[in-house]
């Protein structure tokens, strides 16, 4: 499939916003969607190019971004494929939306923060920088993480959170510190959510990659 029809066939929305500015692929939680993640935008960057694509999964007519057996119980074959699919769209985006070259910070929220994870453990050469509202670690009991050097990654997380369990995101800080990547880890009081706080340090993030 060319570049234009894996463009084409998937549906997201974009807006180009300053050349000068960077790419936001913002990826939505599980019943969220390309519009709704949108609006996170002008909060964290109002100049930024906004990339934001949906989730391919189904479940119960809910958009998500790879197959779970249960909450939190996640299909990490299907983690590790949906990963690869969004990392080739991101590559054929960026030279079909004229991007190449921009800096592109994947956001995600839940699931979108999952699926940013994963994929820049395993495609690290497609993201510059995560930051990760109310993420976890993505593969169950796997060690799928390759060499993450260069790879800055911000995470975001209540200390109180069923969703995101404290365990998860301690290992996903400790594999991501191990492989290499720039971990900056915040954590609050609280549970699943973007907090006003965890915005305030996700814009500060946004303004590092410019
Ligand atoms: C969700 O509902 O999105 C979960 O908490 C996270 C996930 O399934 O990836």
């Amino acid at each position: 499939m060319s570049a234009a029809d894996t463009v084409r066939d998937w549906p997201h929305l974009f807006t180009p916003g300053d050349a000068d500015a960077p790419v936001l692929l913002l990826l939505h939680g599980t019943g969220g969607n390309e519009q709704e993640i949108s609006a996170l935008a002008p909060e964290l960057d109002p100049r930024a190019a906004v990339l934001a694509p949906r989730g391919r999964v189904r479940e119960q007519g809910m958009p998500r971004w790879f197959r779970r057996l249960g909450e939190g119980v996640f299909d990490v074959d299907d983690v590790v494929a949906r990963a690869g699919e969004l990392a080739g769209f991101v590559t054929a985006a960026r030279a079909h939306h004229g991007l190449v070259g921009r800096p592109l910070v994947a956001v995600g929220f839940s699931n979108g923060a999952n699926i940013a994870l994963a994929t820049a453990m395993l495609h690290p050469d497609v993201l510059d920088r995560v930051v990760a509202f109310s993420g976890m670690y993505p593969f169950a009991d796997r060690d799928e993480a390759v060499s993450l050097d260069g790879v800055q990654v911000t995470t975001l997380n209540g200390r109180e959170d069923p969703m995101a369990p404290l365990e998860s995101v301690t290992r996903l800080v400790e594999v991501l510190r191990d492989r290499g990547a720039d971990v900056e880890q915040h954590l609050r009081a609280g549970g699943h959510g973007i907090f006003p706080q965890d915005l305030a340090r996700g814009r500060e993030a946004v303004a590092r990659a410019s």
